[in-house]
Order: C-alpha cells, then structure tokens, then sequence
C-alpha cells in the first residue's frame, strides 16, 4: 500500500529539508526522503551542506584559527601560551557534535511540522493517474511506496573526480576526506584553487601541512572581482602560507602506498611532486543517477543538471527541482531559497528569486565576500559605472581585533547611483556582505548607504567609507 501526499521531496539537504517545512507550513501533507548516511551508518538529514560541507568545513576553520592565534596573536595581548597542541580527534569530535546536533533539530523541525522523514534512495516508477510514483529502497531493498501530486527533486550534487584517478579518502580525498583526516599530514596537495581547495587548505596549512595547491586557470578565483582576488592571493600566499600554482597542467596522477605522485606541467616546465595526501577539489557534479529520470523521461540539461525553468519547474507537471541539481550557483542558500519559491508557487503564491543577489563567501582568513557585479562584468557589459574603496587598516575596530587588513569596493551606476556590487575581503566580511545584499534588494543608492547611520567603533564602517568615496567625500581615506 502506497503512502499518499501532497508533496514528496526528495534529498534532505538545504533545499529540500527547507522545502518540505515550506510546504508543510502552506498546508500540504508533505514527505521528505533521504539517503544519506553518516560514518556509524545512520541516516542524518542536512545533506552535503550539514553533513560534509558548509557547517564541518567552518567548525575545523575556526579550530585551525584558534590553534594559529594562540601560537601567533596571543602574545601581542600580553597573554603567554607555551606548547599549544593540536588534538585532532578532538577537533574531528567537536565537527561531529556541531552536524549531530543540526541533524537532530531537523528532525526535530520535520516532526513541528508533520514532514513525514523517510530515509532511503527514492527513485520515480511511473505515474498513477494525477499522482507520481516513487519507490524508496535502502540497502537495496524496497522500504516504501509514496505517491504524491508534486515531487521537488533536491538530490544535490557529488565531487567531480579527476578522470583515471579513484578517490578512496585514505590517500586521495574529496570533501569528506579533507574533512576527516585524522592527522595533520606533512605534505598536502590540492587539485583545484577554488573554494574547498582554499577552505580546506587553509586549515591544514594553519595546523601545520605544507599545502600545494594546482590550479588550471591562470585566472585565481575569476568569478570575484579581480581587485579583491589580486589582494586575496597575496595574503593567502604571503601570510596563510598556501604555495598557490596557477596555470598548471595536470599530468599522470599515481596514488602509492603512502603517497600520491603528481606530475604536472607549469610555464613549459614538467614538474612532479611527491603528496602525503591528496584532495580533489575541481567541481562538483549534480546527482542524477539512480533518480529513475530515465524511467518517467524528466530532462536533463546538456551539463547533467536537471533541466528547469525560471521557477525550478521541470519538463514534467508539477515535478520541480531545486539547488545544486539545477543551474545556477552551488550554494546552501540559493538551494533554500529556490525551496521555498517552490514550495509557495505549488501553494498558488508568486515568489521570486533574485539571482542578481545571492552573495558569496570564501571562509579563508581573512574572509572574502561579494554580492553583484564585478568591476569586469561590468566593463564587458558596458555598463557607465563609478567606486568607492577602503581598507580595514584603520578601523578602530579591527584593530582591536587583531584584524587590520582588507578592502571594501563599492560599485555603483554612474549616473543614478543604484548599487551594482560589493566586494570584500577582510575581518567577517561573511557577515558584512549582508547589508550588501539588502541595500541591493532595496535597490539603494551609493548614497543610501553614505547617508546611514553605521555604528562605531564597528567592522560596518568601512561599507560607510567605501559608500561616501564613491561620492568622493571620504572622511578617513
Ligand atoms: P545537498 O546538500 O547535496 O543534499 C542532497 C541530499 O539528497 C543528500 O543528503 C543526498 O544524500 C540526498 N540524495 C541524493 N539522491 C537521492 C535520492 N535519489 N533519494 C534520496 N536522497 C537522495 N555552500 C554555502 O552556501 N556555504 C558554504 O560555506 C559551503 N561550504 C561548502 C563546503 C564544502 C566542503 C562543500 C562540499 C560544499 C559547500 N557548500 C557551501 C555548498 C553546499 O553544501 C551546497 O550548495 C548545498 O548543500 C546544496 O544543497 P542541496 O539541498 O541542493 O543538496
Ligand atoms: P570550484 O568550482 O569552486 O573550484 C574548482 C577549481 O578547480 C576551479 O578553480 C577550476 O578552475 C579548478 N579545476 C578544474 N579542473 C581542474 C583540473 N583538471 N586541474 C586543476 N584545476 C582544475 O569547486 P570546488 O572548490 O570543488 O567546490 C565546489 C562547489 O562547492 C563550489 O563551486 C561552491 O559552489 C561550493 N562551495 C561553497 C563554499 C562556500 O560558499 N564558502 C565552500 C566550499 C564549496
């Protein structure tokens, strides 16, 4: 006997966990499946982002960053720590508790809101008159049958492997892996300069791992404005200590008994290079397979990615699907936000998305964050605009903070002032981006933001400068 809803989703991560509760919230029976598992073997919701991604990669940066303060910032307070040690099972077990406890408040939020958890692997059977017919196994064998009217594919995305090399997470890591590595190995390596190469090799150079990363843009990090990029490869060479290769071509990839051999080829030179480990970080890849998409004819986009509209709707009726498994930025809050678009466009409401305002975040120290256009996309779009930079070196505030260092820039149009874009790098820019974000949503001025009231001493001032130089009337620049 089938169990009948309103609304199945399928894949417990930020898009769908967030789906479901929308949905529920609007009054439809709703059920969220997913597969995941956590290394004792029991099911734990939040998908990649809670379980191997967002929140375990930030819990080991604040570690790492813990363990550099108090052997290099601590001094310059007047307190003496002598022989810091790092215990990294202790750091793995405090990773741990953080996703246990996140996992559990799903839960608990599924049952708040009658979202019926079901764990397993769904996979859409067909379709029975107005309702679609997904089958969910574990372990291979069939556990449920559900049917429903709507279904919200959120399955999410997987690690992009380099082609001929198998990750086993011993030697060659993905994300899991970087996460997990019981000991500071001595020589790391990472395939790919983005955004987990720069996390994840920040914290285990900050934990004592000589790290390497090869990169195959000659571009770094060329989806953020090249000005906040240019200053961002600097600190992390000079003072994060990543020896960052750009432009490497990479070669044959052999992973021995107790090291990986890569070689590559940089400016016309072929070079290899010896790894205690190794981490794979070149993309990801969207989860398609095993979906039965085949099976009831759901379209899939020339990259893999489930094909949808502007409001996540798929070739199917009332089949949606949302996050990493469609275009778009692989990001939690994008995945949540179509989530919730789609759960109220299924309701009859008119919810909107902007994807001109999903900020970024790069968690490396310090941090790195932007919201809108670049100065390059601007100037490939022709578009007339003007700016205002300034930097955190006098700010009273980072001062204090021990964080002196970054630049905020401020784009706007040139002629009505609308605000464009802000790029940041600096002392929890994650957070600052924010008012980015909502000055931009407001469609605010330059000048809005120069007009405000920012307090002081506080890391926001400097959004406060950077608005007022934009205008040419900086009072500290
Ligand atoms: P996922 O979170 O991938 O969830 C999909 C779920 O569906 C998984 O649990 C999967 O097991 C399950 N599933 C798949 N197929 C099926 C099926 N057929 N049946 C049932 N279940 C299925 N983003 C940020 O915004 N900020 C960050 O700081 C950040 N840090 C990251 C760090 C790392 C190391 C990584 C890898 C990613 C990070 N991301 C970050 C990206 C973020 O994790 C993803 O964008 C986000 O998780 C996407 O959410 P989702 O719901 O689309 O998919
Ligand atoms: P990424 O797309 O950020 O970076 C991959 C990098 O690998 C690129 O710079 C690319 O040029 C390079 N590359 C690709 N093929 C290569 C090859 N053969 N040799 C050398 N370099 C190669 O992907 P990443 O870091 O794997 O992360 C996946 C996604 O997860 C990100 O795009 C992001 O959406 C999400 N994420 C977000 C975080 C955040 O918001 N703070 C943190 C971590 C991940």
């Amino acid at each position: 006997m089938s169990q009948q809803f309103d609304v199945v989703v399928i894949g417990g991560g930020p898009g769908g966990y967030v789906a479901a509760i929308r949905a529920a919230q609007l009054g439809f029976s709703a059920a969220c499946v997913d597969a995941f598992k956590n290394p004792e073997g029991k099911p734990s919701l939040g998908g990649t982002c809670l379980n191997v991604g967002c929140i375990p990669s930030k819990a080991l940066l604040q570690s790492s960053e813990n363990f550099h303060a108090v052997q290099h910032d601590f001094a310059k307070h007047g307190i003496s720590v002598s022989g810091a040690k790092m215990d990294v099972g202790q750091m793995l077990s405090r990773k741990t508790d953080i996703i246990n406890k996140n996992a559990a408040g799903i839960g608990f939020l599924f049952k708040k809101n009658k979202v019926a958890n079901i764990h397993g692997l769904a996979a859409f059977k067909g379709r029975q008159g107005e309702k679609w017919v997904i089958e969910v196994t574990d372990g291979g064998k069939v556990v449920d049958t559900l049917e429903a009217v709507h279904v919200i594919v959120a399955t999410g995305s997987s690690p992009r492997a380099l082609p001929g090399l198998a990750t086993d997470n011993q030697l060659v890591l993905d994300n899991e892996g970087a996460l997990a590595l019981t000991a500071v190995p001595k020589r790391l390596g990472v395939i790919g300069a983005g955004v987990i190469g720069l996390e994840m090799g920040s914290v285990w150079k900050r934990l004592g791992a000589e790290v390497t990363i090869l990169e195959a843009a000659p571009t770094f990090l060329a989806a953020a404005d090249q000005q906040i990029a240019k200053e961002a490869f600097k600190t992390l060479t000079k003072d994060t200590g990543l020896d960052i290769k750009l432009g490497v071509k990479i070669g044959e990839v052999k992973a021995g008994k107790k090291s990986v051999s890569v070689s590559y080829e940089l400016n016309g030179e072929a070079v290899k290079a010896e790894f205690d480990k190794l981490i794979v970080s070149i993309g990801r890849v969207p989860n398609t397979q095993g979906l039965g998409a085949e099976t009831v004819g759901l379209a899939l986009d020339e990259r893999g990615f489930v094909a949808v509209d502007d409001h996540c709707h798929t070739n199917l009726p009332n089949v949606w699907a949302i996050g990493d498994v469609v275009r778009g930025p692989m990001l939690a809050h994008k995945a949540s936000e179509e989530g919730v678009a789609v759960a109220e466009r299924i309701a009859g409401q008119k919810p909107h998305v902007d994807f001109g305002v999903i900020p970024w975040v790069i968690y490396t120290s310090p941090e790195i964050a932007w919201v809108g256009k670049t100065e390059e996309q601007l100037k490939a779009e022709g578009v007339e605009y003007k700016k205002g930079t300034s930097g955190f070196g006098a700010n009273g505030r980072a001062l204090g903070l021990g964080q002196a260092q970054g630049t905020v820039k401020i784009l706007a149009d040139a002629k009505t002032d609308r605000i464009l874009g802000l790029h940041m790098i600096g002392p929890m820019v994650s957070e600052l981006v924010s008012e980015g974000v909502v000055s931009m949503e407001f469609k605010a001025a330059s000048e809005d933001l120069a007009r405000i009231v920012h307090a002081h001493p506080s890391l926001s001032e400097v959004i406060h400068e950077a608005a007022l130089a934009a205008d040419k009337r900086a009072l500290h620049g």
